[in-house]
């Protein structure tokens, strides 16, 4: 038990004031590069999360082999009572939460028949809806001091290029509103589905557009936590790993996922008392133009 611990229990409290690291989508791939990492250079409890318990804890078990001892949670950010009760046992447990990194993401093949207005809507289902349903629920638990990362794509920002001007725009803007991003998430679906997204300005890709949202998102919510919780020292981020050999993104690609952890991790251990970057797109470890 650490000094914090005892201070802790000699206070009254009946919660560990250990801190803890939370990355989603965990149980392979980037997050479970990202854990692996955190798992070496934080100090406090790493939590692999999963949707699926037997693949989240094959995974602990695999870096059990590496030496490290991370932790296991259940959490399918598609499945709302799922995030609700990671949530409750985060607070219950440690008071609040340290490190997230939104991590969970999925992407149909190119080569992929499924069509195009099934593709938008469940693409958008998981990368934006279940990743903003993991922020509503997570962001009021993180302590001072906290990090956020969540991890979008250069894809995105590709894509925010080819929309309309007047997309670009609202995209861009900093009066935009979640409200308003949430309504241009849907309109994206239902004119997919309508067969209208090009003449409303779209490109065709829901993948991107779903990243093109979840970074605006982020650049809201750091604005949203810069006016609400000044003193909070908070930062929050989205950022690209690169191009990264995984089940996503197939075996040409040129990094490793250990190579595509490190600017996760950069921005989830960004040191106390830096004010920089926040509200920002990060890929190699540097802000890139939005
Ligand atoms: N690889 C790249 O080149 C690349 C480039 C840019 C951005 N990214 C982004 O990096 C992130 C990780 O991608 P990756 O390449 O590591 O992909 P991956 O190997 O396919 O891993 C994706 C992870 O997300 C999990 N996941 C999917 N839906 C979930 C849900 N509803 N709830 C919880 N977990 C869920 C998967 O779990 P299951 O095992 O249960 O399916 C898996 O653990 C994604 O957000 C992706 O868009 C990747």
């Amino acid at each position: 038990m650490t000094r914090l611990q005892i201070w802790s229990l000699e206070l009254g409290h009946n919660r560990t004031m250990t801190k803890v690291a939370v990355v989603t989508g965990s149980n392979k791939g980037i997050g479970l590069a990202i854990v692996r990492a955190l798992c070496k250079q934080f100090e406090g409890d790493v939590f692999i999360t999963a949707r699926n318990t037997g693949r989240g804890e094959d995974a602990v078990k695999t870096l059990n082999s590496e030496g490290l001892q991370p932790k296991f949670q259940q959490l399918d950010i598609n499945d709302l009572s799922s995030i609700t009760q990671a949530a409750a046992f985060f607070k219950a447990t440690y008071g609040g939460v340290d490190i997230l990194v939104n991590n969970a993401g999925i992407a149909f093949k190119v080569a992929d028949t499924t069509p195009f207005e099934v593709q938008a809507e469940v693409t958008l289902e998981t990368n934006f809806f279940a990743t903003r349903d993991m922020l509503t629920h997570f962001m009021p638990l993180m302590n001072p001091g906290g990090r956020v990362v969540n991890v979008s794509s250069f894809v995105g920002s590709r894509t925010l290029n080819k929309c309309s001007t007047d997309l670009q725009a609202r995209f861009r803007s900093e009066d935009i509103t979640e409200d308003e991003l949430v309504g241009l998430m849907k309109r994206f679906v239902e004119k997919v589905k309508a067969g209208q997204h090009k003449e409303d300005g779209w490109p065709e890709t829901a993948y991107g557009v779903s990243k093109t949202g979840l970074t605006t998102l982020s650049m809201i919510l750091a604005r949203r936590l810069s006016k609400e919780r000044p003193h909070d020292n908070i930062l929050l981020n989205a950022c690209c790993p690169g191009w990264v050999r995984t089940d996503m993104a197939g075996d040409k690609a040129p990094k490793s996922p250990d190579e595509g952890a490190i600017t996760p991790v950069y921005l989830a251990l960004l040191p106390p008392g830096a004010s920089q970057p926040h509200g920002c797109f990060v890929s190699d470890k540097e802000v890139q133009p939005w």
